[in-house]
């Protein structure tokens, strides 16, 4: 694989502004961006012309399987689906089995990462009521994953009395699944017996998500913790942190809760079954208002696959969750050519506020200097979501036949050209994120 790489005459996004420009990259790094760039004969050269480049998406919410559920996903294939979408780097979730809840578990899944991955990878630590010394030591790790609800088993915290432990004790982020356990088993038992899916938003409603928002923002608050609120989506928690977010808290969207609503499962069913459960169309556009007022920070997908026989076993003994990796940035960049945003927001969204957020050094940016994570994409070209084109090892996806655009053609991880016009690169490895 050479060291060098020229793309040349992409439209790039530079200084928020796009601008027909050559990017050479040089040793896994962007050397230099310029109108026209000399280079050596034997220098690899990516004709862009046509085509947009962003920054590599770096989604900070994916359930990735690996260990013990690997008949669902593994890391192998969803980092193949994470380049094929365009996602240069992921942050994954501690609900695997064993649990990724101590240093010996986070570094299994670091290693198996460094055999498997094609695109570069974090981990949260998971928060028991009983490893608070694990939360503080565990590294490198992206931050401590709380589930306040919507889980079972030794990674459900839903007592405010362990979670203030939590809260109270060392300085590193909290990420929050935000829903009210008491609440959600309460209404389980009021709505038994219906198994239309739509009764899912029901049961897990937008009050629960509400209750536990406020009680991890009354936390944060209290001790001064740094805290992030995964996957908000209601228009109920968009409006508290519209009036009442201390700096220190970020909260993220995703592209599920923005594009779709509780009809979907009148077209998809338990397909559309998720935690948090999709909601209104008028929470949809408080979400998207609360996006572009800066009020949620970036996006994420929650990456969540499960089989199509788990799937279709009826509500409810079906499984929440639905695959996002390799279609949000089309998804996203779909919105934006209909107005509903700006390709360079969406840019900002799925890249340069995570790298900030999180404190990825060098990511999120086309500039010298910097990571060449990057992704290449087609604005013009409008193309169906095939389940025949998939690479995540679940098969389905929710948006399965959207005409979408904005489609990667080239993916980039390091230097390397991971994805390419339709073919991946599979011997390609990404390398483990730190946080600073
Ligand atoms: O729908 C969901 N599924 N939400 C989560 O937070 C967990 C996830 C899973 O792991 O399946």
């Amino acid at each position: 694989m050479s060291a060098h790489l020229l793309i040349r005459q992409a439209t790039v996004l530079i200084d928020r502004a796009f601008q027909v420009s050559d990017v050479l990259v040089q040793d896994g790094k962007i050397a230099q961006v310029a109108p026209e760039i000399a280079i050596d004969s034997d220098t690899p050269v990516i004709d862009a012309t046509g085509l947009t480049l962003l920054p590599g998406v770096i989604d900070p919410q994916v359930h990735f399987r690996e260990p013990g559920l690997e008949y669902k996903e593994d890391l192998f294939t969803a980092s193949c689906a994470c380049a094929k979408g365009g996602v240069t780097s992921f942050l994954e979730m501690p609900n695997t089995k064993p649990l990724t809840t101590t240093q010996e578990m986070l570094n299994d899944k670091l290693d198996r990462a460094s055999q498997k991955c094609l695109v570069n990878y974090g981990f949260f630590i998971g928060a028991t009521a009983e490893n608070l010394p694990d939360l503080e030591t565990a590294n490198p790790t992206c931050g401590i994953k709380i589930f306040m609800g919507s889980m079972h088993g030794a990674l459900l915290v839903d007592q405010e009395s362990a979670l203030e432990r939590i809260f109270a004790s060392g300085r590193r982020l909290i990420a929050v699944h935000a829903e009210d356990q008491a609440r959600i088993r309460a209404r389980r038992e009021q709505f038994a017996g219906i198994t239309d899916p739509a009764v899912h938003s029901q049961i897990q409603d937008n009050q629960a998500a509400l209750n536990a928002t406020q009680l991890a923002l009354k936390l944060s608050k209290k001790y001064q913790r740094r805290l992030h609120i995964l996957h908000l989506s209601t228009g109920e928690e968009a409006e508290l942190l519209r009036h009442d977010k201390p700096v220190w808290v970020t909260a993220e969207v995703t592209p599920q809760h923005l594009v779709l609503n509780t009809s979907a499962y009148e077209t998809i069913g338990t397909f559309a079954q998720m935690n948090p459960p999709l909601r209104s169309p008028q929470d949809n556009e408080i979400l998207w208002n609360a996006l572009r007022d800066g009020v949620i920070d970036f996006i994420a997908t929650d990456h969540a696959p499960h089989t199509i026989e788990e799937k279709a076993q009826g509500y409810p003994n079906t499984p929440s969750g639905m695959p996002g990796v390799e279609t949000s940035l089309p998804i996203m960049l779909t919105q934006a050519k209909q107005g509903k945003c700006t390709v360079e927001q969406v840019a900002n969204w799925m890249s340069t506020a995570v790298a900030k957020a999180y404190k990825i050094p060098n990511k999120g940016i086309i500039a010298p200097g910097y990571d060449a994570d990057l992704v290449l994409v087609d604005l013009d070209t409008y193309k169906p979501v095939l389940r025949e084109e998939l690479q995540t090892k679940c098969g389905w996806s929710p948006f399965e036949g959207w005409n979408l655009t904005g489609w990667p053609v080239v993916t980039i991880v390091g230097g390397q050209v991971v994805f390419d016009r339709g073919k991946l690169h599979t011997d390609v490895r990404g390398k483990a994120l730190s946080f600073g």
